[in-house]
């Protein structure tokens, strides 16, 4: 490890406990941290892995309010619902825990008062909204009124929903409460802020000078903040639902979401191990990775950092690898319009797929930049890269070992150039993957592992041992022993990508995997960790690897070497590693987005539709006494050859007959107008028209969207009845 670290303290945002957790969350944060950890571990460094959930902040309590219950009862049923998605996709955490527990609170509240009795915070006096009716302040989302950039009414006052305006209340038109419909007033009110200002020369020394090595996203993003000048933040708001303020005098105060929040990696830690939770966050030799959205960068880069330094005492991260985002089908991922592919549904549709989707969100990580999920997509790696790499080359040498072999790994007899060959790509791929994982750069880790699969494959399809099998069977021997080596090595490569598909390999395969260390039972003594080929459960060697493990135990640092499976070891039977996605399951997904996708564009019309031109320039009554108005009756129509819109009418107006050509054949087909009772314009100056002399004009309505439809009476009149 870098820089003397004797251990990792690894990092995950902590998801808000208001909804389920989808794939851009996933993508963004956990499997590429799942894949760190895994990796580390097996490489056997001390690796200390905590998340947990927010459970504070106002979408909590709104979404309490709408349903009626308790912000209580809403986090409860989050945090279950996001732990469970988070194990069942194989990402388990030392510990889960949540910011509403009481070594949360006592955390939390000790570090605000710790700062607060340091001096360093401002006490501040504002004027903020008050809802006389609800005895409260108002956070900006309950604050609602007209958008001051669109008019779009019930906009937000942190942001206008239809537009997406950033918005402050201020700037509301019309602001109103949400919470009784009432009018605002302004109260005076005190809160408590960090003075970032005064940690910008220290911020950008120990970033901007000290971390040149970040990724460029987020490197780019605290020199943009940090340039712009930082200025004091509120970290406590008028809320019923949080940590209290605990400080005299600071009744329904709680602090600040983005306050709490971060201590929780604290507290998690602490609630794991209260006797050695210090050495995690106290020791120059941890090293501390938080894996955040993009969103979250500010948070993680500048306050929370300043936060620790004003403390004292605390290390700082040493890299904060944040991911771009995550699109769905071309379109942002929406939790509000449910644009998402939500993790537990996902574990529902796809059991035992789920290494599917951890390989698929890593091929595709938005690493350097947004990036795409698409279900065809997702369908063509399975079947084109698992399926027929991975899975067809494990399969046939498995198939084969035990066809000619009895299952028992054949002698390796003398070796050829393209034995030699094949087995000197996997140190170099194996040191490429190192090189990336310890970069962060999870996407290029994954193609390397996936290019040893590349290279058995190709190695199996050119030697054909089963040709071979005909004529030498020592010659096929010998390419078996190559292939079930280069088998064992993958199990080892893809164990921190797809632990799932690894485990089933390795099952096959009789061998064990050391998985190293974990911390999962808190303080008791932490314990080297086997992960045998039986079965999922984990167990614990006492040093060396001993017959209960398969006899043979694969260590990371095996992987690429010659010889992994002794001559004479006995493998398993053959199972698929993969199976193929059909075009039905795919389309299911697509039809439940296309259902969502048209309810938008309903929505959008609908919207559209209701927009209203304004209103055109005065004209006198003598201007408009110069219209001649009147009803007609369509007697014929035929379509204008050679024009999608136009309509040729033959018009009885009363006063003659005459043609009309109309821009409505859009609207309409001819055959639906003969026969009906029309108002027209029947003085409009004749015009012609693809060489046709239309006489007068037919009246149309057009809505916002564009759609038009002829006004008639509400009873049929005579024709030629005035209309003014
Ligand atoms: O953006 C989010 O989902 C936040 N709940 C992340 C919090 S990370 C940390 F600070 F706790
Ligand atoms: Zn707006």
């Amino acid at each position: 490890m870098d820089k003397n670290y004797k251990r990792t303290l690894v990092t995950c945002a902590l998801p808000y406990a208001n909804g389920p957790v989808h794939i851009g969350h996933l993508a963004g944060v956990y499997v590429p941290a799942d894949i760190y950890v895994r990796y580390l571990r097996m490489r056997g460094e001390d690796v200390l892995y905590v998340c947990g959930s927010d459970e504070h902040g106002v979408p909590i309590t709104i979404k309490a309010q709408k349903q009626g219950c308790t912000p209580q009862d809403i986090v409860d049923e989050y945090n279950k619902v996001i732990r469970d998605s988070f194990s069942g996709l194989g990402i388990n955490f030392d510990i889960y825990s949540r910011t509403s527990s009481e070594t949360h609170a006592a955390t939390a509240s000790e570090f605000f008062r710790k700062l607060y009795d340091e001096g360093k915070f401002i006490e501040k006096e504002s004027e903020q909204y008050y809802d006389e009716e609800a005895g409260t302040f108002l956070a900006d989302r309950y604050i609602t009124g007209t958008c001051p950039k669109c008019g779009a009414e019930g906009a937000y006052g942190d942001q206008c929903e239809k537009c997406g305006s950033t918005l402050s209340p201020d700037e509301l038109i019309d602001p109103k409460s949400s919470l009784s419909g009432s009018a605002l007033v302004k109260k005076k009110t005190k809160h408590w802020y960090l003075p970032l200002d005064q940690y910008e020369k220290w911020l950008s020394e120990w970033i901007l000078d000290g971390h040149k090595e970040w990724r460029s996203n987020v490197y780019g993003q605290c020199k943009s903040w940090i340039d712009g000048g930082l200025q004091p933040r509120a970290v406590s708001r008028d809320l019923d639902w949080g940590v209290p303020v605990p400080v005299e005098g600071a009744e329904g105060k709680v602090l600040y979401v983005w306050f709490d929040a971060p201590i929780g990696y604290i507290s998690n830690t602490k609630e794991l191990l209260p006797q050695s939770w210090e050495k995690w966050w106290k020791s120059q030799d941890t090293k501390l990775v938080h894996f955040i959205g993009k969103d979250n960068i500010v948070f993680h880069c500048i306050v929370f950092p300043s936060m620790l330094k004003a403390y004292g005492g605390y290390i700082l991260p040493e890299n904060v690898p944040a991911n771009e985002f995550l699109n769905l089908e071309g379109d942002k991922i929406s939790t509000s319009r449910n644009w998402a592919v939500w993790a537990h549904e996902y574990l529902k549709d796809f059991p035992g797929k789920e290494d599917v989707l951890r390989y698929v969100l890593t091929a595709n990580a938005p690493e350097t930049k947004d990036n795409d999920f698409s279900w065809k997509d997702f369908q063509a790696r399975n079947n084109s890269e698992l399926v027929a790499i991975f899975g067809n080359f494990v399969n046939r040498a498995i198939v084969l070992t035990h066809k000619y072999f009895g299952g028992k790994v054949p002698a390796v007899g003398e070796l050829l150039d393209i034995d030699r060959e094949t087995l000197a790509e996997i140190p170099v791929l194996r040191a490429n993957m190192e090189r990336y994982i310890e970069g962060y750069h999870f996407r290029e880790a994954l193609r390397e592992a996936m290019n040893i699969a590349r290279a058995g494959n190709k190695y199996i399809s050119d030697t054909e041992p089963w040709k071979v099998a005909k004529t030498d069977m020592d010659r096929c021997a010998t390419i078996l022993n190559v292939s079930l080596q280069i088998c064992a090595s993958l199990a080892i490569a893809f164990e921190p990508f797809l632990p799932f598909s690894s485990e089933k390999l390795r099952k096959m395969l009789g061998v064990s995997i050391y998985a190293g260390t974990d911390h999962r039972l808190g303080e008791q003594e932490t314990v080297n960790t086997y992960r045998d080929g039986e079965a999922a459960a984990l167990h614990t060697c006492a040093d060396e690897c001993t017959a209960s493990c398969g006899g043979v135990c694969l260590k990371w640092d095996m992987l690429g070497n010659a010889g992994l499976l002794p001559e004479g070891h006995q493998i398993g039977a053959a199972e698929l590693l993969f199976a193929k996605i059909e075009d039905d399951a795919i389309q299911a997904q697509l039809d439940r987005l296309g259902v969502i996708r048209a309810e938008k564009e309903a929505v959008a019309a609908a919207e559209a539709a209701k927009v209203v031109a304004p209103q055109k320039d005065e004209v006198s009554f003598d201007d408009f006494g110069k219209m001649d108005i009147r009803t007609a009756t369509v007697l014929e129509a035929e379509r204008v050859p050679k024009t999608d819109k136009l309509l040729k009418l033959t018009i009885d107006t009363g006063i003659d007959t005459r043609t009309i050509v109309s821009g409505i054949a859009e609207y309409y087909a001819p055959e639906d107008m003969v026969g009906k009772q029309i108002c027209i314009l029947a003085n409009l100056a004749p015009r012609k028209i693809r060489g046709i002399e239309s006489k007068g004009m037919i009246l149309m309505a057009r809505q916002g969207d564009g759609e038009m439809r002829f006004i008639t009476p509400q009873e049929t009149l005579s024709n030629g009845a005035e209309i003014g």
